[in-house]
């Protein structure tokens, strides 16, 4: 069973991955009305996992005894000078998703919350890979320095990606 106040604060968490999904298909969006349609396939793949990142914790909430309570969602971003600066802002907000990922497992080490502990160890490594992979994007794009060539080619690139298992069997995915 939770505490109040880590179930407050996993509330919390399942709104930041919403709050994530939303911005990212924002940017797929953004990224649609520049054309570059191998980045908006992209972002909307990132949106898929941002919702199953929620829904995980969501389903970890009601396993634990716990109340799921659904907060408000912010309007997102939706513009950016460049495709260069809608990545820093990827990678400046999967940061801040480590920070709140990092805040959770302190507080479940503090109240020895074995169960809330083990289970945040997933998303602990999935922001690892999740700012490696942003930051690499973000450095490719500042060589390319927003050549139309170097980002066709990206654009190719990034066209192929295809969606982690588990946000792939999410109904609506
Ligand atoms: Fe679910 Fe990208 O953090």
């Amino acid at each position: 069973m939770l505490t109040g106040e880590m179930e407050r604060a996993l509330n919390e968490q399942v709104n930041a991955e919403l709050q994530s999904a939303y911005q990212y298909l924002a940017q797929s969006a953004y990224f649609e009305s520049i054309d570059l349609k191998g980045f908006a396939h992209w972002m909307r793949i990132q949106y898929q996992e941002e919702r199953a990142h929620a829904l995980k914790i969501y389903q970890f909430i009601i396993d634990r005894e716990g109340r799921v309570k659904l907060l408000p969602l912010a309007e997102p971003v939706g513009e950016w000078e460049s495709p260069t600066r809608a990545f820093e802002a990827a990678l400046e907000s999967e940061r801040d998703n480590s920070r709140r990922i990092h805040h959770l497992c302190d507080l479940a080490m503090g109240e020895k919350d074995h169960a809330t502990l083990a289970f945040m160890q997933w998303f602990v490594n999935e922001q690892v890979e999740e700012e490696a992979v942003a930051y690499d994007l973000l450095q490719r794009l500042k060589l390319v320095a927003d050549s139309n060539a170097g980002l066709f080619m990206l654009d190719q690139e990034l066209s192929q990606r295809t969606p982690a298992p588990e946000a792939a069997d999410m109904p609506g995915a």
